[in-house]
C-alpha cells in the first residue's frame, strides 16, 4: 500500500524524522486557514500517489494566505497523470541550500535491504541513475544488522556527501530506517532531502509503501487505507483475506498462488482467443462469492495445484462453498486440480456432480473449457 506524503510526513515526524509543518486541505478556504495557521511561506502540495506533481503545476510556493487559497484553487480537481487531485497540503516553505536523496527498500532479487543515496539531488532519481549512475551510490543493508549509525556514515561517504555533512545526514539515515522497519514498510524514500540555510537537514517530500502482510501486526496502518480509491470487490475480497485483482475479460480465475493465478490468465487469454472472445470451504465460498458478484464474469476457472492444501479440502471447499451459496451461484465453474491428492480431489467432485461444475484434466483444457463457457 503506497502513502499520500502526508501520510508519510507524519509517519516521519512520529519516528523523529526532521521534518516541517504540513497541513492538509480539501478545500481553498482550508488551505488558507492552514496557511494562516503556518504563517508566512507556504508550499500547496497536491496529495496523489503519483510522482512528478512539481512538473504538472502541483506544487506551488504561496508568499501569503491569499496566494495559498488561490494556489489549493489551482491544484484541486487538477489531473495528474490521471489522479483528480482531492487533497491538498499546506506546508511550511523551506529555504533550501541543497536538494538530496536517500531511500531504503526492499530488495527482493537479493533478498536483502538495499539503501539509495545521492548527494545530488534536485533531478528525477530514475533520470540519474540513467544519465550519472556513478552519483547514485547503492549500498546493501543486512536486515539483522540495520542502518546503524556507522552503516549510515558509511552510505553518506558513498554518496559523496563531504566530510562535514556526513555527520549531519547519518542520524537522519538511521532515523529513516527506524520508519522502514518499525512500520513495516518496503520502500521510504525522501526526495529531497534538503540543507537548509539554518544547515538544518529536513525531509521535505517523503514516499512510503507498506507491506500489507504485515497488517496483522500493523493495527493502525488499515486508517492510511485510501477507501474512496479501492475497487469495492477488492475491498470486498480483503476482508475475506482474498486478493481480487479487476481486470478486463469474462472468465473469473480462482487460484492458488500469485504466479500460478498469472500463467492462468494467459492460458485463458489464449484459449479465449480460439472462442471469439489456504482453500478451506469459507476461503472458497468468500472467493466465489467475490468473482459471482463481478457482473463482467461470465465463467469461473478454478485453477488450483494441491500443495500443503490437498486437492480433497479443495474439493471439498468447493463442494461446500456452492452448497453455502445455493442459489447465488450462478455461473458455470470449470475446475482443473492437480498435485497432492489429485485423484481424490477429482472424485470428490465428480460425486458431488454439481450442474455448475465442469472438470478439467490440464491447465489448457480449463481455460478452453472455460473460456467457452464465457463466450456462450
Ligand atoms: N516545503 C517546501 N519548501 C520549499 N520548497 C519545497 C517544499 N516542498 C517542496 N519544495 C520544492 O519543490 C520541489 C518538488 O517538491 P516535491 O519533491 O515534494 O514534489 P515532486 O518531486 O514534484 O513530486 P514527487 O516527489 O511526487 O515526484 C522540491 O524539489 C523542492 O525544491
Ligand atoms: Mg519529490
Amino acid at each position: 500500500m503506497d502513502l499520500f506524503e502526508y501520510q508519510a510526513r507524519d509517519l516521519f515526524e512520529k519516528h523523529g524524522v526532521p521534518v516541517l509543518q504540513g497541513i492538509i486541505a480539501d478545500t481553498p478556504e482550508e488551505a488558507r486557514a492552514a496557511a494562516e495557521s503556518i504563517g508566512g511561506v507556504t508550499v500547496v502540495k497536491a496529495q496523489v500517489k503519483v510522482g512528478g506533481r512539481g512538473k504538472a503545476g502541483g506544487v506551488k510556493v504561496a508568499k501569503t494566505a491569499d496566494d495559498a487559497e488561490a494556489a489549493a484553487r489551482d491544484i484541486l480537481g487538477l489531473d495528474i497523470k490521471g489522479h483528480v487531485v482531492k487533497r491538498v497540503m499546506v506546508a511550511q516553505g523551506a529555504d533550501i541550500t541543497e536538494e538530496y536523496y536517500f531511500s531504503v527498500l526492499l530488495d527482493r532479487a537479493n533478498r536483502n535491504y538495499l539503501a539509495l543515496c545521492s548527494y545530488e539531488g534536485g533531478m528525477e532519481i530514475e533520470q540519474l541513475a540513467e544519465e550519472r549512475p556513478e552519483a547514485l551510490a547503492r549500498v546493501a543493508v543486512d536486515p539483522a544488522v540495520g542502518i546503524t549509525l556507522e552503516k549510515a556514515r558509511e552510505i553518506a561517504v558513498a554518496a559523496k556527501f563531504p566530510a562535514e555533512l556526513v555527520d549531519k545526514v547519518a542520524p537522519v539515515f538511521v532515523a529513516l530506517y527506524g520508519v522502514y522497519v518499525a512500520e513495516d514498510a518496503t520502500l521510504v524514500e525522501v526526495n529531497p532531502l534538503v540543507l537548509t540555510g539554518a544547515g538544518d537537514i529536513v525531509a521535505l517530500d517523503g514516499k512510503v509503501s507498506l507491506d500489507e502482510n504485515a497488517g496483522f501486526r500493523q493495527p493502525g496502518h488499515e486508517a492510511l487505507e485510501d477507501k474512496d480509491a479501492a475497487d469495492p470487490l477488492e475491498a470486498k475480497a480483503k476482508q475475506h483475506d482474498l486478493n481480487y485483482v479487476k481486470l478486463d475479460g469474462e472468465v473469473g480465475v480462482i487460484g492458488n498462488g500469485a504466479g500460478l493465478v498469472m500463467s492462468t490468465l494467459d492460458v485463458v487469454a489464449y484459449a479465449g482467443e480460439n472462442h471469439g472472445g489456504g482453500a478451506s470451504a469459507e476461503v472458497m465460498a468468500a472467493g466465489l462469492d467475490v468473482i459471482l458478484g463481478d457482473p463482467q464474469v461470465k465463467s469461473v476457472f478454478v485453477n488450483v495445484f494441491g500443495g500443503i492444501t490437498s486437492c480433497v479440502a479443495v474439493a471439498n471447499g468447493i463442494v461446500a462453498a456452492l452448497e453455502m451459496l445455493g442459489d447465488a451461484a450462478t455461473k458455470p465453474l470449470v475446475v482443473r486440480l492437480d498435485g497432492n491428492q489429485v485423484d481424490e480431489g477429482r472424485a470428490i467432485l465428480a460425486a458431488a456432480a454439481h450442474p455448475l461444475v465442469t472438470l478439467a484434466t490440464t491447465m489448457d483444457d480449463g481455460a478452453d473449457k472455460a473460456a467457452a463457457l464465457a463466450a456462450k
